[in-house]
């Protein structure tokens, strides 16, 4: 089971007891605190960048540091290592994600049946905007396994690991809503409801008349999709081929 699907606050104490246990079992076979603590908070960092609000990651990412000092078992460490907390969680996410979605992962049957509602010819161009650690790309890869697929992804660490994941791909470090979207027949999104009115607004004048704007649970409210799928409870996928229709 996925740690976000556990109740708060038990991905956190989940997820400060991995680091314990990695800081001393390394510290046990005798590495020394520095190399310790780095390697258990880059672990914990894995569970804390799919906390479902910015809080909850700091919370997931903090617990471990701060017991550390509270525990007073952190006598080994230079002032400066208590930076490399945050230096990781804006690693992972850039402050102008915050804003933005935090990474949940596209479940892996979500997108069934997408092209056969939304047909593309083999070398068709499609990205998935925000790609996190490559599930939705895995998901478009297949469904279309000819297509040229990218993934773009603002935070450096989510992308290089993405890009190790998903060698069918070509992804890379981009801010989604700077880059442009025209060369592209299809858009797939997995954002924020909140995103939904950029995203509508951009693809509109941005994709070419019969591109694809597919979004994943988020409806783009008070314009028309061409289909829906419904492969995983909540999670419909949302189809809109340009030129929209408003409702
Ligand atoms: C809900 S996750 C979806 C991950 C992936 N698309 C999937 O379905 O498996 C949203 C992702 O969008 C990324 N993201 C958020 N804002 C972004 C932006 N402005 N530019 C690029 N990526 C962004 C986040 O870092 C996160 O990895």
């Amino acid at each position: 089971m996925p740690l976000t699907m556990l109740i708060w606050p038990l991905p956190a104490l989940l997820t400060w007891a991995l680091a314990w246990g990695v800081f001393l079992g390394l510290r046990a076979a005798g590495l020394g605190a520095v190399a310790a603590f780095v390697l258990a908070l880059l672990v914990s960092g894995l569970p804390a960048w799919t906390g479902r609000t910015p809080w909850r990651r700091v919370f997931m990412l903090a617990g471990f540091p701060l017991s550390l000092l509270a525990s007073g078992a952190a006598g080994g460490l230079p002032a400066w290592a208590w930076l490399l907390p945050l230096a990781l969680l804006l690693a992972l996410y850039p402050l102008n994600t915050w804003r933005d979605a935090p990474l949940f992962p596209t479940p892996a049957t979500a997108l069934r049946g997408l092209a056969g509602q939304a047909p593309l010819p083999d070398g068709a161009r499609m990205v998935d905007a925000g790609c996190g650690l490559g599930a939705g790309l895995k998901a478009l890869h297949g469904e279309y396994p000819q297509a040229r697929i990218q993934g773009l992804e603002w935070s450096w660490p989510l992308a290089a690991l993405c890009a190790l994941r998903c060698r069918f791909a070509q992804v890379r470090r981009a801010d989604i809503w700077a880059a442009d979207w025209s060369g592209y027949d299809l858009v797939y999104l997995f954002q924020r409801p909140e995103s939904m009115p950029w995203a509508m607004d951009k693809a509109a004048s941005e994709l070419r008349p019969g591109s694809w704007l597919v979004s994943l649970e988020f409806e783009a409210s008070g314009w028309a999709p061409q289909g829906r799928l419904q492969n995983v409870d909540g999670k419909p996928v949302w189809l809109y081929q340009a030129p929209f229709r408003r409702r």
